[in-house]
């Protein structure tokens, strides 16, 4: 049996500007998925624990089309997600590397440390996986997935971990019900078409928050931080991806002391994060005061 896990992820800034070259900042949330794979005569996928947001057909496409990127035989494999689907937390990459991880520990098991290759063949399969859920993704979630961490990512630049001054609290919250990726990815792609000009100025914009935002990271500068969040989010309500709900989300985090906050992912639905000022308490009982299921995270400065 081969068994694997890998990230989820939540972007801090650059969404869907990240899908038109620009860059983003992500931060992946550890042991979002496991996988476990063993041979068996047909292939066969199950995801267990949470509804996903995609049919039947379209996972085990997305399954054939994994092991036939890693040159794998039928395979049964299980998943196990840690991050709910459809938010914007990146569970299906998560899935995907999961799954991929778990293949190749069955076909030729290397323990330890995740050499270079091993790395850019689980990658290369979570993008044909990531491929027949969204589309044409940008490869930040599988990205993100594969190596956990801080880092900015941009599609022609690929990932650069970002050295993280000191460690930052972020809350996160389901705000609202799941939404497709391959949906609002979609809904941008036609506003774009419809007014190029605008639309391209906002996703430039989202762009400089994000490398911003690193400056941010990189110098320990949480307020700074705090109100690029903000303004990405406002950027992102005018490409139309945020909903009341995500709306009001941000707004509680703030009032109840916020330095910022945002949707995270796709948008349409899912999750919104705020980045917290010393202690996450007093956004968390806000957001549970409203129904919302929360977390928080510690983003630490790391060595990689
Ligand atoms: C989804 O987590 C992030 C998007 O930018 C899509 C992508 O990068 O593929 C909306």
């Amino acid at each position: 049996m081969g068994r694997a896990s890998a990230s989820g992820k939540v972007i801090l800034l650059g969404e869907h500007a990240v899908v038109y070259g620009h860059s983003a900042v992500v931060v992946g949330i550890e042991n979002g998925a496991e996988a476990h794979a063993e041979h068996s005569q047909t292939s066969s996928i199950a995801v267990g624990t949470q509804t996903t947001t995609s049919d039947r057909q379209t996972l085990e496409l997305a399954f054939a089309a994994l092991l036939h990127c890693l040159s794998a035989g039928p395979c049964r494999a299980q998943v196990h997600l840690h991050v709910p689907a459809g938010c914007g937390l990146g569970a299906s990459a998560a899935a995907g590397v999961a799954v991929a991880r778990a293949v190749l520990d069955l076909l030729a098991p290397a323990p330890g440390a995740e050499s270079p290759a091993r790395r850019s063949a689980v990658l290369d399969a979570a993008h044909a996986w990531e491929r027949v859920f969204h589309g044409n993704p940008s490869g930040i979630d599988a990205t993100a997935a594969t190596l956990g961490g801080c880092f900015v990512f941009s599609r022609a630049a690929g990932p650069s971990s970002v050295a993280v001054a000191q460690p930052l609290r972020l809350a996160v919250a389901v705000a609202d019900a799941p939404a497709s990726t391959r949906t609002m990815v979609d809904r941008v792609a036609r506003l774009r078409a419809s007014e190029p000009e605008r639309i391209d100025r906002v996703l430039a914009r989202i762009g400089e928050l994000a490398l911003a935002g690193c400056t941010a990271l990189q110098r320990g500068s949480p307020a700074d931080l705090g109100a690029l969040m903000n303004e990405n989010h406002a950027s992102l309500q005018q490409l139309t991806v945020s909903t009341t709900r995500l709306d009001d989300a941000c707004g509680w985090a703030r009032a109840a002391g916020a330095l910022g906050a945002k949707l995270t992912g796709s948008g349409g639905g899912g999750c919104v994060i705020a980045l917290c000022d010393q202690s996450s308490e007093r956004i968390l009982q806000a957001w549970r005061s409203h129904g919302l299921a929360c977390f928080d995270m510690i983003l630490r400065p790391s060595a990689h």
